[in-house]
């Protein structure tokens, strides 16, 4: 067999075997492949797809490509939530702690943000002596002992995958199901979690722009969990405005404290309400309404907030330290009406232009800068009223991009649905 015999086969519409993909995976993490043959296969893939059993052998291949995290020794459920990412998605900040005040055990590896979205490492990083690296060792023990942490994902989980999304980038073949699923299920999977839960964003800010894409995505994924005998539940929710009013850093950790403490905006406290109490639902084998109440409880009586300190305190984070930028100032809206939409995508770039995120893989993140939503999608406003609170530190914004990010109408907006539905 050749790699050319292989990607002539692809590019023919041909199904390829285990033993093909096998033979692609292993090459290319050993540096027997050009990039510019790899390509070619990626491309061909987009183009004609996948089966779900290419699917399913190419996630097999992406796991074996690296370590295995085994986390047998801990008693419990494991739980381990993903989100394709989406402007303010500060969720996992919220959720892994109030899981883990219920006694499940979250071990969760997370990425970093490249692009409009920021990712929840960067966040935690935001909290002065946070550490994101770990050894095995002090993960597990702490996983053992708090119920939860959060660190940055090991080198060594799939490393196939590294090397094939950072082609993918480059060669306009990240839009694929199949290689979308296979990149994100290879992660889960070698976490070692025995529950999956998948927050699958869609709208202008997000991964998925259609509900259609994002349903495919989301059957393909919970397919794949199936197949390793994981339990995987998908939630698809709308990202046509920025989740919650925060967008950066240390505003977004402000924000979870807030929503941890019974204080943080509707949108954010609910999905992470309804995230919760369908795993909580399944775990305690209890209804879903009695799971909501219980997650409230756990958030009104401090239980859920005091788990989150705990985390961050034994991972050497002190949150008295985390700081916010004094260079503040308020975009006010010229126009009075409806607000019918914000441009989650556009204030993404905006936050990460001011520093909240990175241009490249080098660029130094500046934790304390953001932008503040004052008002969402439905709220009336009047001249001169603030639309927009803006931190920053030595990079400068154009208050007419800002105020671009929103359109203001005479008439109300028809409400969105924040969840569209749960796939299990
Ligand atoms: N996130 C991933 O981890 N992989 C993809 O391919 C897309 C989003």
């Amino acid at each position: 067999m050749t790699f050319l015999e292989i990607i002539e086969k692809k590019k023919k519409q041909g199904t390829l075997t285990k033993e093909e993909i096998q033979f692609w995976i292993e090459n290319m993490c050993h540096g027997n492949l050009p990039d510019y043959q790899v390509s070619a296969l990626l491309m061909a893939i987009v183009l004609n797809g996948m089966n779900m059993d290419e699917t399913f052998y190419l996630t097999e291949a992406m796991i074996q490509s690296g370590e295995v995290v085994d986390l047998s020794s801990i008693e419990g459920i494991k739980v381990d939530k993903h989100s394709t990412g989406g402007v303010g998605d500060k969720v996992t900040l919220i959720l892994a702690p109030l899981l883990a005040s219920f006694g499940l055990k979250i071990a969760k590896m997370s990425g970093r943000g490249l692009g409009h979205t920021g990712g929840t490492i960067d966040k935690l990083e935001s909290i002065p002596g946070y550490r994101v690296e770990m050894t095995k060792e002090e993960f597990l023990n702490q996983i053992k002992e708090v119920g939860v942490s959060i660190i940055s994902q090991s080198g060594n989980l799939v490393p196939a995958d590294k090397k094939l999304y950072a082609l993918r980038d480059v060669t306009a073949t990240v839009d694929s199901i199949p290689l979308i699923a296979s990149s994100i299920m290879s992660k889960k999977i070698a976490s070692g979690a025995d529950f999956i839960f998948l927050d699958v964003k869609v709208g202008n800010g997000a991964l998925m722009p259609t509900l259609e894409q994002a349903e495919k995505l989301a059957h393909t994924m919970i397919e794949l969990g199936n197949r390793f005998g994981k339990k995987t539940v998908c939630i698809l929710t709308n990202m046509n405005e920025p989740l919650g009013r925060a967008i950066g850093n240390a505003l977004e950790v402000k924000e979870s404290i807030d929503t941890l403490q019974g204080m943080g905006p509707e949108d954010v406290t609910s999905l992470v309400i309804q995230i919760a109490s369908l795993i909580v639902k399944d775990t305690e084998k209890i209804s879903k309404e009695e799971a909501e109440r219980q997650c409230f409880k756990k958030i009104n009586t401090g239980v859920a907030y005091a788990k989150f300190e705990e985390m961050v305190n034994r991972q050497g984070g002190d949150l008295k330290k985390l700081e916010i930028s004094h260079r503040i100032f308020s975009v006010r809206t010229p126009k009075e009406g409806y607000i019918t939409k914000v441009d989650a995508l556009a204030l993404g770039e905006i936050a990460r232009k001011i520093g909240a995120g990175r241009l490249t893989k080098e660029d130094k993140i500046h934790y304390q800068v953001g932008l503040v939503l004052s008002h969402k999608v439905g709220d009336y406003v009047k001249v001169n009223d603030e639309l927009v609170k803006v931190y920053l530190d030595d990079l400068d914004v154009r208050v007419n991009d800002i105020l671009e990010c929103f359109t203001i109408e005479s008439e109300e907006p028809k409400p969105e649905p924040l969840i569209y539905e749960t796939i299990s």
